[in-house]
């Protein structure tokens, strides 16, 4: 098959490219290599892929052969109050918005990225995906705003499109932004780390790999517009988490608390039992398991000699993009 993915140079996005480039897929991959984490950390990830230089909110997308569009770009992280919402806005929903049109165009599926945050402090736990979603965060807002933006679309223009609401997933090329990222790095660096709030909060904890396979099998399997939690099966507050990867690195983290953050939910829970039952989908990695992996990851890296987060990009709040007007053959010189 040949498929685009949005967003290749990212986390979860180049990782999905790489497992569908391995499975013999065709892939042409999209990102603008937005500066809200290093960019030469995406070019990193995109190392080995195709990834043409688009920016979604603005270039054109042709998707005229294209068997399936993975739209994994935005600009993702819930602490997304103050002055950063346009941004929020144009990477989330206007980028969104074109690319929908495009796949309407075109007559292809569209498996999207959505969030755990669009159900806020959910009304149950674990969180069935018929919960009233009522985000927290102006980001959870975006997403549930391009769920129901592909709703329409699927409507008005018969568009072919599935959700996907994943609960914080966490691996090999985490964001740096992102709780296990920034405590391999103060394990690594011995810095101190900052736990927002008393650290009792908790999160359905999804491994990377885990997430690929229910992106793929949605793309594969899903009926036309259907909405899947992808969460991990362990829970764990992030005082747990952080004794669990005390134990792996054989390191001690020296924690500090700060003042809990605007948009972040107490608690993540997913129920997934539709994606089990409709795609035979369910967590296989175990958060002792898929820690470990990072931690190797995250250890190699620097033993490469690759820095570990930089401490200016932690907090670097989403900026605004430079205009460019480019088209998806126009970035390949195709
Ligand atoms: P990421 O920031 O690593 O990847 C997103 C990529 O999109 C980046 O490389 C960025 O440069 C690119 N991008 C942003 N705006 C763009 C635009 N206008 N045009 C082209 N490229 C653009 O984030 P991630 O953690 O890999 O998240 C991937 C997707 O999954 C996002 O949609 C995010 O909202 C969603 N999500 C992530 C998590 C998580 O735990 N990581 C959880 C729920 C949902
Ligand atoms: C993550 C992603 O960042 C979002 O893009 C995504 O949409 C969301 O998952 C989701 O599941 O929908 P979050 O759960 O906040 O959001 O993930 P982390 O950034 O890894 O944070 C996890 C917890 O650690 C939060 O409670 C946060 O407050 C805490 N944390 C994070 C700290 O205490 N200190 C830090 O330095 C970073």
């Amino acid at each position: 098959m040949r498929y685009v993915v949005t967003g290749a140079a990212g986390f979860i996005g180049s990782n999905l490219a790489e497992t569908l480039t391995a499975a013999g897929h065709e892939v042409v991959g999209v990102d603008c290599f937005t500066d809200y984490y290093d960019p030469a950390e995406k070019e990193e990830n995109a190392r080995g892929l195709d990834v043409r230089r688009l920016d979604l909110a603005e270039d054109e997308l042709d998707l005229d052969g294209v068997d399936g569009v993975f739209h994994l770009a935005a600009q993702a992280g819930v602490r997304s109050f103050g002055d950063v919402f346009p941004v929020y806005v144009r990477r989330n929903l206007l980028a969104t918005h074109r690319v929908l049109e495009a796949a309407a165009a075109a007559g292809v599926r569209v498996v999207f990225a959505s969030s755990s945050s669009v159900y806020g402090e959910a009304e149950s736990y674990p969180t069935h995906e018929d919960a009233t979603p009522q985000p927290i965060s102006p980001y959870g807002i975006t997403k549930l705003g391009c769920e129901q933006l592909a709703r329409a679309y699927a409507v008005g223009f018969g568009l072919d499109a599935v959700a996907l609401r994943y609960f914080t997933v966490y691996g090999p090329r985490q964001r740096p932004d992102m709780f296990f990222r920034r405590v391999c790095d103060a394990l690594l660096e011995g810095g101190s780390f900052e736990i927002y709030g008393t650290g009792d909060q908790s999160r359905s904890f999804t491994e990377v790999g885990d997430a690929v396979a229910a992106t793929i099998a949605a793309m594969e399997r899903a009926p036309a517009g259907a909405v899947y939690n992808v969460g991990g099966g362990d829970e764990a507050s992030m005082l747990e988490a952080i004794a669990l990867l005390e134990r792996i690195s054989g390191r001690t983290l020296d924690v500090s608390h700060v003042g809990a953050a605007k948009g972040d939910v107490r608690r993540t829970k997913a129920d997934v039992s539709r994606i089990c039952e409709a795609l035979g989908w369910e967590a296989r990695t175990s958060l002792s398991d898929g820690l470990t992996r990072m931690w190797s990851w995250a250890s190699g890296r620097v033993a490469a000699g690759r820095a570990p987060t930089n401490p200016a990009a932690r907090r670097r709040p989403p900026s605004t993009p430079k205009r460019s007007r480019r088209s998806i053959s126009a970035a390949t010189g195709a």
